[in-house]
C-alpha cells in the first residue's frame, strides 16, 4: 500500500513499521488479586500483533498496588510479574509480523476505589472526587520520591520482560495527570502551583527511566491537553509542559483528554459522522507544531481516508485507536491489502465488560 500511513517512523531509535499504533486498552482479563498476565492476554496480544499494527500499546499496568484502578488489572509492581509480561511481549515479537510493543505504566491517584488499592487513595492534593467518592489523602514530598521510584522500578522491569519501551499514564485524572491539572493539584510546594512545579514528578521519572534503562529504551507518554474542567489544565500549559518533557528525553507523545468527573471523558460515545473522528487531534495538532518528537492522533478516528489526511497534512505523525481493534484486531492489515471501508466500530462502548473486553453492541 503506497501511503504515507505505511511508511516508517521512528520513535527514538526504535523504528515502527507503518504509523498504527493500538491506543492502550485494558481488557480485564489478567488475574485479579495480583494482577498476572492472563492466557487469554497472551492471545488477544498475539491477535493484534497478527493484525500488523505498527506499535501496540498494553492496557494501564499498576506500579504499586495503591495505583490499582479497576479488577482484572495487569501489574508491574514486583519482580514476580516479569516472567508473565515477558510471555506477552513474546506473543507479540513471535508473530514476526514485524509489530513493537509498549507496556503502559500507571497509578491510579484518587480515581480508584479503597477496596481495589486496599488504603485511602493518594493525589497530590486532598481534593474530593464526585465519582469516586473518594477524598484522597495527600502525598508527602517523601511519598512522591517514592512514587517516582515505582515509575522507575516498573520500566526497567518492562525492560527485562523485552517489552520495546514504556508509556507513562498521564491522563484521563489518573496520578501522573492529576498532578499536571491545576484542578486536582493545589500543592504549595515544589511538585505544585506552576506549570513547571506540576509537571516536575513526571521529568524525573523520565530521566530515572533513561539514566537506569537507557537510551534504545523510548519512553513515551498519553497525555491529557485539557481536563475538560473550567480549572483544569490549558492547552497553553499543556504545550509547555510537553516541550519540557521532550527537553528532558521524551521520546513520543499521544494527546488524550478528560477526567471521571468531567463528565466528558476521553472514550467518546456515539460517533457516527466523520467530521467526529479525530476529536483530540485538534489539541494534539497545537503541540505538534512546538515538539520535534512525532505525535499521535487520537480520539474516533475510524475512516482511512481520515486517518491519511490527519498524517498527509502533517496534523499528526501517527494514528491511534482503541475500540477499532476489539472489533477487528486486523485491521491495519486490511488497510494493507487495499481493503479500505471504515472500521465498523460504533463507539457504543459496550466493550467495557469486567469478565474481558469483547464487541458486542446493543442491538436496535
Ligand atoms: C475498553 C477500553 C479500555 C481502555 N483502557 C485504557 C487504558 O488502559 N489506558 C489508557 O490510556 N486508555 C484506555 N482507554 C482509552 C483508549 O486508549 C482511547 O484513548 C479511547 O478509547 C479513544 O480512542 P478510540 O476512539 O479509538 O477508542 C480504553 C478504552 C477502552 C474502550
Amino acid at each position: 500500500m503506497n501511503s504515507c500511513l505505511f511508511e516508517p517512523v521512528n520513535i527514538g531509535r526504535l523504528r515502527l513499521i507503518n504509523r498504527f499504533v493500538r491506543s492502550a486498552t485494558h481488557d480485564y482479563l489478567a488475574d485479579d488479586q495480583q494482577g498476572y498476565v492472563g492466557p487469554a492476554q497472551l492471545e488477544l496480544y498475539r491477535k493484534l500483533a497478527e493484525g500488523e499494527i505498527g506499535l501496540i500499546i498494553t492496557g494501564h499496568a499498576y506500579v504499586h498496588p495503591s495505583g490499582k484502578a479497576s479488577p482484572r488489572q495487569i501489574a508491574v509492581d514486583d519482580d514476580r510479574k516479569i516472567p508473565g509480561l515477558a510471555r506477552l511481549a513474546e506473543a507479540v515479537h513471535q508473530t514476526g509480523s514485524g509489530s513493537r510493543v509498549f507496556l503502559q505504566i500507571a497509578h491510579a491517584g484518587r480515581q480508584t476505589r479503597p477496596a481495589l488499592c486496599r488504603q485511602q487513595p493518594v493525589a497530590p492534593s486532598a481534593v474530593y472526587d464526585p465519582v469516586s467518592r473518594v477524598l484522597p489523602r495527600e502525598l508527602t514530598v517523601e511519598e512522591i520520591h517514592q512514587v517516582i521510584y515505582w515509575f522507575v522500578k516498573a520500566a526497567q522491569r518492562a525492560r527485562q520482560a523485552g517489552f520495546d519501551g514504556v508509556q507513562l499514564h498521564a491522563g484521563h485524572g489518573y496520578l501522573l495527570s492529576s498532578f499536571i491539572s491545576p484542578h486536582t493539584n493545589r500543592r504549595t510546594d515544589d511538585w505544585g502551583g506552576n506549570w513547571e512545579n506540576r509537571s516536575r514528578i513526571i521529568r524525573e521519572i523520565i530521566s530515572g527511566i533513561g539514566q537506569s534503562c537507557g537510551p534504545d529504551f523510548p519512553v513515551i507518554i498519553k497525555m491529557n491537553a485539557t481536563d475538560h474542567l473550567p480549572d483544569g489544565l490549558t492547552l497553553e500549559e499543556a504545550m509547555k509542559i510537553a516541550l519540557s518533557l521532550e527537553q528532558a528525553g521524551l521520546q513520543a507523545i499521544e494527546i488524550s483528554g478528560g477526567m471521571n468527573e468531567a463528565g466528558l471523558g476521553s472514550v467518546w460515545p456515539g460517533l457516527r459522522a466523520e467530521e467526529q473522528e479525530g476529536y483530540f487531534v485538534p489539541l494534539a495538532a497545537s503541540i505538534k507544531k512546538v515538539l520535534k518528537i512525532p505525535v499521535m492522533g487520537l480520539g474516533g478516528i475510524r475512516t482511512y481516508r481520515v486517518a491519511e489526511k490527519l498524517v498527509s497534512s502533517g496534523q499528526v505523525d501517527l494514528i491511534s485507536m482503541s475500540r477499532p481493534f476489539i472489533n477487528h484486531p486486523e485491521l491495519i492489515k486490511d488497510f494493507r491489502s487495499g481493503r479500505l471501508e471504515k472500521s465498523p466500530c460504533l463507539s457504543c462502548n459496550q466493550c467495557f465488560n469486567p469478565r474481558g473486553i469483547r464487541c458486542q453492541p446493543k442491538k436496535t
